[in-house]
């Protein structure tokens, strides 16, 4: 499955979902197959305009928003945040009262900071899952309300992998980079050889 399909899949058909950063509004037009409503947004004017002539309007309701600024209380229950950064992320939760029962992110960068910042905000971790698209890893996250103690190694390389396989893989993949950043590095760096440990650990605890 690729990325759009994986996010499909966490989607409950009485979900109500606002996917915000749409850019051509594929999920909402996979929801909008099985009759499932959904609102789709995202900052850009041209992007929503591009997306109208694709979309069913009586199932997608698109809007040009920044974050969820135009989105009203009740309107959605089930917010998406797919490919954008973590700190567009959380400036977008920060910038609005909207509470939401479920949370699923695709954050392109530091995904530790994302990790940390929801539980602080009251959205826990439920599940990871990495996701090979051609060669590529993207780490999703499920988030639902309420807050955890979250350990180091929680924090760094998430928690509650579903997919073990493709975790592994993603580790591995990890594992190799910072090693190569440490055979290159002259300085004796801490922060690499704690990733190298937690990696090599977790590992380990995959493979028992
Ligand atoms: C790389 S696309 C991701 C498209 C799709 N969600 C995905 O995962 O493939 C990112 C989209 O987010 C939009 N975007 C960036 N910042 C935004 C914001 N603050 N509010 C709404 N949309 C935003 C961009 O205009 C762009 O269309």
């Amino acid at each position: 499955m690729n990325r759009i399909e994986e996010i499909y899949s966490y989607i409950d058909i009485k979900d109500k979902v606002v996917d915000v950063g749409c850019d051509q509004a594929k999920l909402s037009i996979m929801l909008s197959k099985r009759n499932q409503p959904s609102i789709a947004v995202d900052i850009s004017e041209k992007v929503i305009n591009n997306a109208r002539s694709k979309v069913d309007k009586s199932l997608v309701d698109l809007r040009v928003s920044n974050g969820l600024d135009k989105i009203k209380e009740g309107e959605a229950d089930t917010l998406v945040l797919s490919g954008m950064g973590t700190h567009t992320i959380i400036d977008i939760l920060l910038n609005t009262n909207l509470r939401f029962k479920k949370i699923i992110t695709i954050s392109n960068n530091y995904h530790d900071i994302l990790r940390e910042r929801l539980n602080e905000l009251n959205y826990k971790i439920e599940s990871e899952q990495i996701i090979n698209e051609n060669n590529k890893f993207y780490n999703l996250i499920l988030f639902k309300e309420g807050n955890d103690k979250l350990t180091e190694e929680d924090i760094l390389l998430g928690k509650n992998h579903k997919d073990l396989n493709t975790y592994q893989e993603y580790l591995l993949y990890l594992l190799k980079k910072y090693q190569n950043i440490k055979k290159t590095s002259k300085d004796k760096n801490n922060k690499i050889d704690k990733m190298i440990n937690l990696i090599n650990n977790k590992l380990k605890t995959i493979n028992k």
